[in-house]
C-alpha cells in the first residue's frame, strides 16, 4: 500500500464534478492515507463540508482570513497536495502564482511537495489555449502532476475531453508519484492471461489463469516510469484494472500471441512473459460447431481429439535475443518446484524465473507467492566478503540457524578456508520441501552449485509482488 500513512490535503474547486471527490477520499483512506479537506466556496454549493466532517475530518474553508496561517500548516504537514476536481480558474490561478484563497496560498507554500491536478471542466475550457499554456508551464515544474480528463459526455451534454477521470486511474496516478522511476526510457513487453485453442467455433481448451499477475505487473512498471506493452491472452479486461497507458493488445490463441511477441519483441528492454501459454494446440479446428454423437454404447459416444505440441515461445525469443534485453519467465510447478525452476531458467536461456507453487491456491487469487531464481551475476561473484553476503550453511541433513552459524562461526570459517568459498549454501538435501529457502524469507540465497541466487517471497498481494519483483531487475 504506497499510500499508507500518507497525508494529502484534498482541495475541492466548483466544479459539477464535485460530488466525485468523495469517492476519491475513501478512496485515499481505503489506502490508509490521511486526509484534511479544503473546500472552495463555489465547491461548497454543490457537496455540503458536512460530508467530509460526517466522516470524521477536519474541512477547511477556502478562506485566507479565517485560521491565520493555516495555510503554512497545511503545506508544512501534507506528503502531497491534491486539486481535484481543479476548475479552470484554479489551474489558472496556480500557473500565474495568485495566491488569494486558502487553497491557492497553501498549493504556493508548499515547496517541492508533490501537487497533483485533476481538471475537470467543459471541453472547450479544458482546450482553451490559456489553460493549456498554464498546463504546460505547471508542467515543466517537477512538482506539478496532471491526471488528464476522461472524454465522453459532458455535464453540460456536449461532447468531449474535460470528465473527471475514474477514481481508479487518479489514485493510480498519485501513487506512482511517490515511486522511483528506475524504468524512464525502458521499455517493458509483458505477457498475461491464458491463450485459447480453439477446437470449434464454440469449444476450447485453455487454463484457469486469470491475467492478474501480468496486469499488475504491468501498472506497476508503469508506476516506475517503464513505457509498457501488455499483451492480454483472454484476459477479463473489465473487470481487471489496465491503467490507460499501458498499450494494450488483445490475443486469444497461441498463435495471436507469437505472432504479437515477435512483432513486439525486437522494440523492448525487458520481456517478462507471465501468460499461460497452451503446450498443446488442436491439430484441426472444425469450422462447424461439432455435434454430440448419438451411439448405443460408450465406445460409440467418445470423441478423439488431436493435439500437437505448440513451441516454446520463451525459448524461440530468448535464443534470439540481444544482449542487454532481459527475459523474464515465470513457472507454475505441484513438486520440485525449486529443481524443475532452474531447469526451466537454464533450458530456455532466461535471466529470471518467477516459480509458483500451484497446489498453493495461487491460480485466479488476487495473491501470490513462490521464489524468483536469477543466474548469479559477474557483480555477485566478485562480491566474495563474507560480510557482504547472507549466508546459510548446510551440511548433510542438517540447515544450521542462524543462531547455530553466530554460535559457532567456525563451520563456517573452516570451511571457508578449506574450500575458498564463501557461501556454502546448497539445497540438495532440502530440494523437496525447500526449507532452507522458506527460512530465509526475502534474502537473496547463492546456489553456488548451479550458479544461481535464489529469492522467496512470501504470500501477498499480487500488486505488492509485482512491484517487488520489477525492483530485483
Ligand atoms: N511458455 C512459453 N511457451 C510455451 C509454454 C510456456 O513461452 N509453449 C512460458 C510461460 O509463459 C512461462 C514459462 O514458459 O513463462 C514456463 O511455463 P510453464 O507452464 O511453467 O512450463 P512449460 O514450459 O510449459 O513446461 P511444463 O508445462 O512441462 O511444466
Amino acid at each position: 500500500m504506497t499510500l499508507k500513512n500518507k497525508k494529502f490535503v484534498l482541495c475541492i474547486t466548483g466544479s459539477i464534478a464535485c460530488y466525485k471527490s468523495i469517492e476519491l477520499y475513501r478512496s485515499l483512506k481505503k489506502e490508509g492515507a490521511s486526509v484534511t479537506i479544503i473546500l472552495s466556496s463555489s465547491a461548497s454549493k454543490f457537496i455540503s463540508p458536512y460530508i467530509f466532517k460526517s466522516f470524521g475530518e477536519e474541512v477547511y474553508a477556502d478562506d485566507a482570513f479565517e485560521i491565520p496561517l493555516a495555510h503554512i500548516e497545511l503545506a508544512k504537514t501534507a506528503d502531497a497536495i491534491v486539486v481535484a476536481p481543479a476548475t479552470y480558474n484554479t489551474i489558472n490561478k496556480i500557473a500565474c502564482g495568485i495566491a488569494d484563497s486558502l487553497i491557492t496560498l497553501t498549493v504556493s507554500a508548499s515547496g517541492d511537495k508533490p501537487c497533483i491536478i485533476v481538471p475537470a471542466m467543459n471541453n472547450k475550457m479544458y482546450s482553451n489555449e490559456i489553460l493549456q499554456k498554464n498546463i504546460e508551464k505547471l508542467l515543466a515544474q517537477k512538482k506539478y502532476y496532471f491526471v488528464n480528463p476522461a472524454k465522453g459526455e459532458l455535464a453540460c451534454g456536449d461532447f468531449g475531453e474535460g470528465k473527471f477521470p475514474e477514481t481508479k486511474d487518479i489514485v493510480f496516478e498519485i501513487e506512482s508519484v511517490f515511486k522511483s522511476k528506475k524504468f524512464k526510457d525502458k521499455k517493458i513487453l509483458i505477457t498475461a492471461g491464458a491463450t485459447r485453442e480453439y477446437i470449434d467455433p464454440v469449444r476450447f481448451i485453455s487454463n484457469a489463469s486469470s491475467g492478474k499477475m501480468g496486469t499488475a505487473l504491468a501498472c506497476e512498471a508503469i508506476k516506475l516510469g517503464a513505457e509498457v506493452t501488455l499483451i492480454a491472452c483472454s484476459i477479463d479486461i473489465q473487470n481487471l484494472y489496465i491503467n490507460k497507458k499501458i498499450k494494450l493488445i488483445k490475443a486469444i490463441s497461441f498463435n495471436d500471441l507469437k505472432e504479437n511477441l515477435i512483432n513486439e519483441f525486437p522494440k523492448n528492454d525487458i520481456l517478462i512473459m507471465a501468460a499461460a501459454v497452451s503446450d498443446f494446440g488442436v491439430k484441426e479446428k472444425s469450422s462447424l460447431k461439432i455435434k454430440k454423437i448419438t451411439g448405443s454404447s460408450d465406445n460409440d459416444t467418445n470423441i478423439h481429439l488431436n493435439l500437437v505440441q505448440n513451441d516454446d515461445l520463451l525459448k524461440l525469443i530468448a535464443k534470439n535475443k540481444k544482449h542487454e534485453q532481459i527475459v523474464f519467465g515465470f513457472a507454475a510447478e505441484t513438486d520440485n518446484i525449486i529443481e524443475n525452476a532452474q531447469n526451466k531458467l537454464k533450458e530456455k536461456s532466461l535471466d529470471y524465473i518467477f516459480v509458483n507453487d500451484v497446489t498453493k491456491n495461487i491460480i485466479g487469487s488476487s495473491e501470490n507467492e513462490g521464489y524468483l531464481i536469477k543466474i548469479m551475476s559477474e557483480k555477485d561473484k566478485e562480491n566474495k566478503n563474507i560480510n557482504d553476503r547472507d549466508i546459510i550453511y548446510e551440511d548433510n541433513n542438517h540447515i544450521y540457524t542462524n543462531e547455530e552459524i553466530n554460535k559457532s562461526s567456525d563451520i563456517i570459517i573452516n570451511k571457508t578456508k578449506n574450500t575458498g568459498e564463501k557461501i556454502i549454501h546448497t539445497y540438495k538435501n532440502h530440494k523437496n520441501n525447500n526449507e532452507g529457502y522458506n527460512r530465509y524469507n526475502n534474502r537473496w540465497i547463492e546456489d553456488s552449485d548451479n550458479n544461481l541466487e535464489i529469492k522467496r517471497f512470501e504470500r501477498m498481494d499480487k500488486t505488492e509482488l509485482a512491484e517487488a519483483l520489477l525492483n530485483e531487475l
